[in-house]
């Protein structure tokens, strides 16, 4: 984790400094601020949906690796009623709620992640840094729902239909 978020900073810091230009004459001390501004600024752009993408999550998380086959119409149908009895109260699809709107959570992060997210959000929120940074912005502490990681895989499917084709399965 802290591997990733140096990753970023790293990232971060040669691009202000390529395009940066003017501030040669600044020291080194600007040149770090202007760094974590720009980290900050972008903390939610296009380089962490990047990375993200690829991240399943820290050391210890329960999912490392999902296998994803065609898309299932059945397990969808499994993943949609049980996100209806356990997340609508916080979630909708199309929408910022209490917590992020879950249409395209497959476009910017990684199938293990999200059963991670699903299946042990208060590690999540201790230990990974994009969970971190939902919390900081959305001020609620997602719970765990008691569901089974069938479950969580049956929601991720759901997630996976709505991305793959726009409609409930
Ligand atoms: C108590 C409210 C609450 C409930 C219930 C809840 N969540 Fe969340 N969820 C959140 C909040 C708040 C966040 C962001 C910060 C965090 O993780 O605490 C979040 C984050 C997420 C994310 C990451 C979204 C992103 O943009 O990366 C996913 C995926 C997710 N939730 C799925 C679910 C699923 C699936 C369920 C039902 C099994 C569920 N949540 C139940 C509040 C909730």
């Amino acid at each position: 984790m802290k591997k990733l978020l140096f990753g970023i900073v790293v990232a971060f810091g040669i691009y202000a400094c390529g395009g940066g230009g003017e501030s040669s004459g600044g020291g080194a001390t600007e040149q770090t601020q202007q760094t974590q501004q720009e980290a900050k600024a972008t903390s939610s752009g296009e380089i962490e949906i990047k990375d993200t993408l690829a991240w399943v999550g820290p050391e210890g998380a329960p999912v490392k690796s999902v296998e994803l086959g065609p898309l299932n119409q059945e397990l969808a149908k499994k993943g949609a009623e049980l996100f209806k009895l356990k997340c609508t109260a916080c979630h909708k699809i199309d929408q910022r709620y209490i917590g992020p709107a879950l249409k395209g959570v497959t476009k910017r992060r990684n199938p293990a992640w999200i059963m991670n997210q699903i299946l042990d959000p208060a590690f999540m929120i201790e230990h990974d840094p994009i969970t971190r940074e939902l919390l900081a912005e959305y001020h609620t502490r997602m719970t765990f729902q008691n569901v089974t990681k069938d479950d969580a895989r049956a929601i991720l499917e759901y997630f996976r239909w709505i991305d793959e084709k726009g409609t409930e399965p």
